[in-house]
């Protein structure tokens, strides 16, 4: 149930008739060569880099610039723009601002495994704060691209595989960057992007071709989009990719069709870093000037970095190949960010002007989100959490055990190492003298193969009461341009796994990493796996803490962890096909006797090699204590059209410590016009237990979250039978069924 942030809406909506004049004054003053130089965004860098801007910016040629964040600067050349340029408009100023600025939360996949809005908003809030401080008003930040293919870098950008998450989560960091009220000090505009589907990249490569049919694109792909323009976004970016044959910069009918005319959007459209002129090397342009052409008519408002409006729009107008009116809504919609920011009353950096939040509020902020992001996988014979009593010593061993850089993960250009506390040094602030602690590192990075380090590995294990290897990936090996083919444990970490397991003391591992790793052939080996992704600066403290019980683990998978790369694309929400596999109707490949014609069980839909399920399903994460559901019900087994439904279950902690934990709602369609996913979560409840508490967790379900794109791709709400589910995972098991009907028929109760 997507609570969208009215205040936003409604402050926009206030202010809409005022916005419009103000737009449409100033739109009549400019000459065609201004109104071009607002759709140009160029690159700043360094402070030298940007300077040389200033005489592009003085003569009314740059709307926009990137980069740049030294207030210093951005202030000598917002003067420019403000006190030199004929019309006074100022400039935007934009940066990817993704998981934090100085301070850094946990990368967004991490912060998706919160499921938890309210970090998620208070997060992107911090960061507003402390970019805005030096100048920074507009971030190309969420990433709401649905995410099923863990060999695509850009993974770690996004929020997973699930358009209900993605979609509440994305509207969250919209909600923190933008605030209430755009022209508050301290909010910054935010961007959707990558307008639109680009996470379906072919084979996980980055920036590769992606083919999805307009049903599946409207199903899964666009929600998070449509859920982030309702709630305000005052920008989205198009995607570097190739959707169905037209690349998303000139795609009209995602552009126009879907984003103006179906939605009502009238902010402003970004395109990605050069994507325009890269029409031409998509082959849907052979030139540039058929490149701006193409992107300015499907909707592209402003060229980031490419220079080719700047270069090409003119004379496209005076040759009457770009109408005036697709130049004026565009600058219309940029104006119209400008204004709603304040950016006229209140042009330059002003930190002294903006909400602070004190730096160790800030810590302690991401250290909650890092605590709540990190998932316990495995916990064989309740390993973790350590004994701090009882372990006398440990040995902590790996490649990213003390790598203050690392465990940030990708994008962050402004991330302040220097204030990250690493895991080594958490166990060390966390345990003072109290456990002995030997530091191995053992290899160079998570790509090394030398195993020169094993024996001293093994050697302090074997002199300690447990191990705690810090394994996974480095940052530079998620993010942009980051995929891999082969997501398993980099170098000779799967070794170093089963060298320190041959010292027969209890072996826990906390992985790091910017994608779900298949962790098939050392899972076996490890009693306890906590996966932290690239938790941010605060991710050592928070692990600490997890490892030695201060806090439980509450944390589920946003994505689902395949068992084999080979599985990939597998996702919980797929649909069922016409040979669905079970455990009777499936074979592995060892079990097949010899000189088999035909495998005795059928034929189903599965890998001889991998079965059908995965290591990890979405929504796994155990916890230190127990949980238990039960006596689920509805308040209506009968739903009409338009009503809603209240689904009720209690949970129990049925263990011995407090802990969170996040109860979850799946709905299945059994018969729809278009076949319908197995399973789709529809809400998300993170409470808090006492031992021995029972609380009754309910969730709303109106008949509009059961709306779906039907087979002319129109939505449509469809009477018929649903069954649901309410647990701890994807899996669960706690079952409960209810009818749609007609808006007009009788509605039974139970
Ligand atoms: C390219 C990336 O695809 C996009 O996400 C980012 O915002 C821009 N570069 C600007 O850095």
């Amino acid at each position: 149930m997507i609570t969208v942030n009215t205040a936003v809406a409604e402050h926009s909506h206030d202010t809409e008739a005022t916005l419009d004049r103000r737009v449409e004054a100033l739109l009549g003053r400019m000459t065609l060569a201004e109104k071009i130089g607002q759709m140009n965004q160029l690159f700043g860098g360094d402070g030298a880099a940007a300077r040389v801007l200033r005489d592009d910016i003085r003569a009314g040629n740059v709307g926009a610039v990137l980069n740049v964040v030294e207030p210093d600067v951005v202030d000598e050349l917002q003067r420019v723009a403000v006190e030199q340029s004929r019309l006074g408009i100022p400039l935007l100023f934009g940066r990817d601002v993704i998981h934090g600025f100085r301070t850094v939360l946990p990368i967004p996949l991490g912060q998706a495994a919160t499921f938890n809005p309210g970090i998620v908003r208070d997060g992107a809030r911090v960061a507003a704060l402390e970019a805005a401080a030096v100048g920074v008003n507009w971030t190309f930040a969420p990433m709401i691209d649905i995410a099923r293919d863990p060999r695509w870098g850009r993974i770690a950008e996004s929020l997973g595989e699930d358009p209900y998450l993605a979609s509440l989560l994305g509207v969250a960091m919209v909600e923190g960057f933008q605030g209430d009220d755009l022209a508050a000090p301290g909010a910054i505009a935010a961007c959707a992007k990558h307008f639109a589907g680009y996470g379906a990249a072919e084979s996980g490569r980055d920036y590769a071709t992606t083919n999805i049919p307009e049903n599946e694109l409207r199903n899964v792909y666009l929600p998070p989009f449509r859920a982030a323009v309702d709630a305000g976004v005052a920008t989205l970016m198009t995607s570097f990719s190739d959707l169905n044959g037209v690349p998303a910069t000139a795609n009209t009918f995602l552009l126009r069709q879907v984003l103006r005319d179906e939605w009502g959007f009238r902010g402003c459209v970004v395109s990605d870093w050069s994507s325009i002129p890269q029409l031409s090397v998509h082959g849907l342009t052979a030139c540039d000037a058929d490149a701006a052409q193409e992107a300015a008519i499907a909707g592209v408002d402003m060229d980031m970095a490419s220079g080719v409006y700047a270069a090409q729009l003119a004379r496209l107008v005076e040759q009457g190949r770009v109408g005036l009116d697709v130049i004026d809504a565009a600058v219309a919609g940029i104006l119209r960010i400008k204004f709603r920011l304040g950016l006229f009353e209140r042009p330059y950096v002003e930190p002294q002007t903006m909400p602070t939040v004190a730096l160790d509020e800030r810590l302690q902020i991401a250290k909650q989100a890092a605590l709540q992001s990190v998932v316990l996988l495995k916990n064989d014979a309740g390993i973790l959490p350590l004994s701090p009593t009882q372990t006398k010593s440990v040995a902590v061993i790996g490649p990213l055990a003390d790598e203050p850089y690392e465990q940030l993960g990708t994008w962050i250009f402004d991330g302040d190492p220097a204030l990250s506390v690493t895991g080594l040094q958490g166990i060390r602030d966390l345990l003072g003298s109290q456990v002995e602690i030997r530091y191995v590192r053992a290899l160079e990075t998570s790509r090394s193969r030398s195993t020169t380090g094993f024996d001293a590995a093994l050697a302090a294990a074997y002199a300690s009461d447990a191990a705690i290897l810090f394994l996974g990936e480095e940052s530079i090996l998620s993010g942009e341009a980051h995929s891999r083919a082969d997501i398993g444990l980099p170098g000779a970490q799967a070794e170093l796994v089963r060298c320190v397991r041959a010292a027969g003391k209890p072996v826990v591992a906390v992985i790091l990493a910017g994608r779900p790793l298949v962790l098939t052939d050392v899972i076996d080996d490890l009693d306890a796996v906590l996966f932290a992704w690239h938790p941010g600066t605060m991710g050592g403290a928070a692990l600490a803490e997890l490892l030695f019980g201060v806090e439980s683990p509450s944390a589920k998978l946003p994505v689902t962890f395949p068992r084999a790369v080979g599985q990939v694309p597998i996702h919980y929400n797929q649909k069922q096909g016409g040979k669905p596999p079970s455990p009777e109707t499936t074979i592995l490949i060892d079990d097949i006797p010899v000189r088999a014609r035909q495998t005795s069980v059928g034929n189903t839909s599965y890998h001889l090699d991998a079965g059908y399920r995965p290591l990890f399903p979405f929504g796994h994460g155990l916890s230190y204590t127990t949980f238990e559901y039960s006596n689920l019900r509805l308040d209506h087994t009968v739903l009409r059209i338009g009503d809603a439904l209240t689904v009720s279950v209690d949970l129990t902690n049925t263990g011995l410590v407090a802990a969170d934990e996040v109860a979850q709602l799946y709905v299945r369609d059994l018969v729809g016009n278009v076949t319908r996913p197995v399973r789709e979560l529809k809400g998300f409840r993170r409470v808090r237990l006492a031992p021995g508490e029972t609380v009754a967790v309910s969730f709303r379900l109106g008949s509009d979250d059961l709306a779906f794109f039907g087979r002319n791709n129109t939505e449509i709400v469809e009477p018929g039978e649903f069954h649901l589910w309410v647990g701890s995972s994807s899996e669960a098991r706690l079952h409960g069924a209810f009818s749609l009907v007609d808006a007009g028929a009788e509605r039974a109760t139970p």
